[in-house]
């Protein structure tokens, strides 16, 4: 295969019908908060634990077509000794790979925060390919306030995501192109989208100007929400105002548009990517690329206890299958039980 081809290949697998992709790349300062949520202590140990353990939920490939690993993880092996993108490729999981090296204030910008981890990239992908990735993510974050995001933070932060993006194509790996808009404050929908808006327009100049194939990405985004100071808009208001910004912005060529549920419930994330779907055919495919909202559940049914296992199993499993479901506006909230 050419290069060509496998990034075709590789996106054709992540944006299937029915299913989205697991986040469980979460850095060692933010795993040992959401272990602490349930009175666990993070440790290498109990993170090989619990993440083999959903890994290896029976049926997850149904509904999960790719699962984004931190680099920890795919050195490791599951509880019963199989490499970890091994043990995924057998559920039929495209194995991928967080790369960004996390954000640092943007000198000169008070409150903005830029992406890092360029340095030696190439030769980084080249190790992650041959353990198994065949997508990478990296994460860009802008904050909402009445003067943030700044234009240079925005430009910076483009700028950085295209050649990431422009570098993993040129070895043969899928780039998901993450720029988050934060849902912290106090803004208004109308400001999330104003943002959005001018964010996505910067990311897809800063793709075109490095000549990123949008063909062969995929972009993960987040909803344009209330900030989560503000009351919760409805999943039909999220759905408008999001589609309404991405139809603008989001180029045709872009096959799949996979959101991150960024501090939203579980169930919030199912109804509000339902509502997206339920408005009827798009340019791209609208799926999920969610962490939380596919996590939480199954992290307070494990609690650190291995007999918990089937549980917790039970409780990934479900929210994959709801997510689905709004993969194709068909989930409804009784569908919950
Ligand atoms: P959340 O869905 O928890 O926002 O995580 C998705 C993700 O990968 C953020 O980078």
């Amino acid at each position: 295969m050419t290069l060509q081809e496998e990034l075709s290949a590789t996106v054709g697998e992540l944006v299937q019908a029915g299913k989205g992709i697991l986040a469980a790349d979460e850095s060692h300062p933010t795993i040992a908060k959401r272990f602490n949520a349930v009175g666990v202590e993070s440790s290498e140990e109990k993170r090989r634990e619990y993440r083999s353990l959903i890994f290896s939920t029976s049926g997850l490939g149904e509904f999960i077509s790719g699962v984004i690993l931190f680099e920890e993880t795919l050195g490791q092996t599951s509880l019963d000794n199989q490499r970890i993108p091994e043990l995924l490729a057998k559920q039929g999981i495209v194995p991928g790979i967080k790369v960004d090296k996390g954000k640092k204030p943007l000198i000169n910008a008070p409150g903005d925060e830029i992406t890092v981890g360029l340095d030696g990239l190439e030769d980084r992908l080249e190790i992650y390919r041959n353990q198994g990735a065949r997508f990478a993510k990296w994460r860009d974050v802008f904050h909402i306030s009445d003067t943030l995001p700044s234009p240079q933070a925005v430009e910076a932060n483009a700028e950085v995501l295209a050649r990431y993006a422009a570098i993993c194509q040129s070895v043969g790996i899928v780039p998901i192109v993450e720029p988050e808009v934060l849902i912290d404050g106090n803004h208004t929908i109308e400001r999330c989208a104003e943002v959005s808006e001018a964010v996505l327009r910067e990311v897809f100049h800063a793709l075109y100007r490095h000549k990123v194939e949008l063909e062969q990405m995929i972009l993960k985004p987040s909803m344009v929400t209330p900030g989560k100071d503000n009351p919760k808009a409805t999943p039909e208001e999220v759905a408008q105002a999001t589609i309404g910004v991405f139809r603008r912005a989001v180029p045709a060529a872009v096959p799949g548009i996979c959101f991150l549920s960024g501090g939203q419930t579980p169930e919030e994330a199912t109804a509000n990517l339902n509502a997206m779907n339920a408005m009827g055919a798009q340019p791209w495919e609208l799926s999920f690329s969610y962490g939380r909202a596919l996590q939480e559940p199954a992290q307070k049914a494990w609690a650190g206890n291995l007999e918990n296992g089937p549980a917790a199993q039970e409780a990934l499993l479900k929210r994959a299958r709801l997510n689905g479901a709004a993969r194709n506006g068909s989930y409804a909230p009784d569908m919950e039980g």
